[in-house]
């Protein structure tokens, strides 16, 4: 018998066992363990009451990638391997409270506390996620996250006022392995000690395990695998390909008859290359992930121009549903509603990337944005594998534009088509 799989919730195990269904929601999960600080009030990743800090493995390199999330929209099955920290588990009356915690309080950013836990976890999201964030940072990052009491000016005081040094000092700063504070002996350890105390840091991974196997889920690893599972579906079936699950929020998800299959751990999907010619992101990668690549590679000749790209996409939902949902599953959607106001769509088509697309047989062809239109990924099983961005000369000025009701977390007025055109 494999792993059973797991995941560590403030640094305790918990199987992920055969009665979990595949529409059963990380904050469902959590609420069943009687963790129940974190809120819900939208279900649809819009208010960010749900936030908590997720660590994810990388499939590529393994290391653990930290950041927020809507515990909403996570499907608790796609989160074996992962570590993810509850505001209980940042601090709490009985073991004190965390800088970020009492932060909010003493600026008086919380009334009702409602949204508290949920805007407390974006912050400590951010603290993890860029240790060298700014205060324009805290405004980005709090772009969705909803307060009907206090106006939002207390509280972003009270985040702006956090330093790295207050992270830092926190007597409840996390070893992010095990989730304990600063009694955890690697906290009292040096960097340059590398005898590493027994406990804590050596902790092994919460393993990723096999799913149950009564559960229409797959979680393959690798391309050939998630080709064998989808070939050996009846072909008259569907089923989703799961990155962020984030989609089901915009057009909704149907659980009942389909295949449900994560591909977030296949790292073929997950790689960013760069030729003399261009630049490619794997179908995997989460929007956040691909504005920070595109904002480094700016700096390359024949770049510039996605350094705009980037900035636009911070009005693409809000930062923990970028943080998970990925380009391909916005231009999946995109081919098949085309009611779907997609920005991703509209921005590249303009940019002239090119989508490579596989076959269960291993076969690949590569197409227009535009040309996904209509595909029927499921009925052809086809696969996004990765998108294609071309040098364009740096002399070209590349504007992308998005009219909206709101500045943040809005979506875009009116269907794009015909899409938008270089000029
Ligand atoms: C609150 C909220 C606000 C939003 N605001 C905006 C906005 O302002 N602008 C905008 O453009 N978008 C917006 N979105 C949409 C968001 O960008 C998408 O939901 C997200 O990018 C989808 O990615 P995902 O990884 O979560 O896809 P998933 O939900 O995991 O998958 C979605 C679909 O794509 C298919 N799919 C996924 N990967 C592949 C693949 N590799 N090959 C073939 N099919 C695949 C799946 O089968 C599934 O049917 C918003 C979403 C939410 C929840
Ligand atoms: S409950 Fe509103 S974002 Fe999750
Ligand atoms: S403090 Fe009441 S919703 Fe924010």
């Amino acid at each position: 018998m494999g792993e059973v799989p797991t995941i560590r919730i403030n640094g305790k195990d918990y199987e992920l066992g055969p009665d979990i269904g595949e529409d059963e929601r990380l904050v469902n999960f959590l609420f069943d363990k009687n963790l129940k600080g974190t809120h819900t009030t939208c279900f649809e990743g819009g208010c960010g009451a749900c936030i908590v800090v997720a660590s994810v493995p990388d499939p590529v390199t393994g290391s653990m990638e930290t950041y927020s999330v809507n515990s909403c929209l996570v499907p608790v099955l796609s989160c074996a391997g992962w570590e993810v920290t509850t505001i209980e588990g940042l601090g709490n009356s009985l073991d004190g409270f965390h800088v970020v915690q009492d932060r909010l309080a003493e600026y008086s950013g919380t009334q009702c506390g409602y949204c508290s836990p949920g805007m407390v976890m974006n912050m400590y999201g951010l603290t993890q996620n860029n240790p060298a964030w700014t205060a324009s940072d805290v405004e980005k990052s709090l772009d969705a996250n909803i307060c009907r009491c206090t106006g939002y000016r207390p509280i972003l005081e009270a985040f702006k006022s956090i330093t790295t040094k207050d992270i830092e000092d926190s007597h409840l700063s996390k070893c992010a392995k095990a989730g304990k504070g600063s009694g955890c002996p690697c906290a009292q350890k040096s960097n340059s000690d590398k005898t590493k105390p027994k406990g804590c840091c050596k902790q092994t991974k919460s393993p990723r395990g096999m799913l149950p196997a009564s559960a229409k889920a797959y979680q393959p690893t690798s391309l050939t695998e998630l080709y064998s599972i989808i070939a050996a579906l009846p072909p008259e079936d569907g089923y989703s390909l799961i990155v962020g699950n984030t989609a089901q929020a915009v057009v909704g998800g149907d659980y009942t008859s389909k295949a449900t299959i994560y591909i977030r751990n296949i790292p073929e999907l997950s790689q960013v290359t760069q030729t003399t010619e261009n630049v490619g992101f794997g179908a995997c990668i989460s929007i956040s992930r691909m504005m920070k690549e595109m904002k480094q590679m700016s700096s390359s000749s024949g770049y510039a121009y996605l350094d705009h790209l980037a900035d636009t996409w911070q009005h693409v939902a809000g930062t923990s549903v970028r943080n998970l949902g990925s380009w391909a599953g916005n231009l999946a959607v995109r081919s098949t509603h085309l009611d779907f106001p997609s920005d991703l769509f509209t921005h590249l088509v303009t940019a002239g990337a090119t989508i490579t697309v596989g076959t269960t047989d291993g076969s690949t062809t590569t197409h227009s944005v535009e040309e996904l239109i209509g595909m029927d990924l499921v009925t052809n099983r086809k696969v996004i594998l990765h998108i294609t961005f071309p040098k364009m000369a740096d002399n070209v000025i590349f504007r992308v534009f998005k009219v909206c009701a709101r500045a943040t977390n809005s979506h875009a007025v009116g269907v794009h088509e015909p899409p938008a055109r270089r000029i």
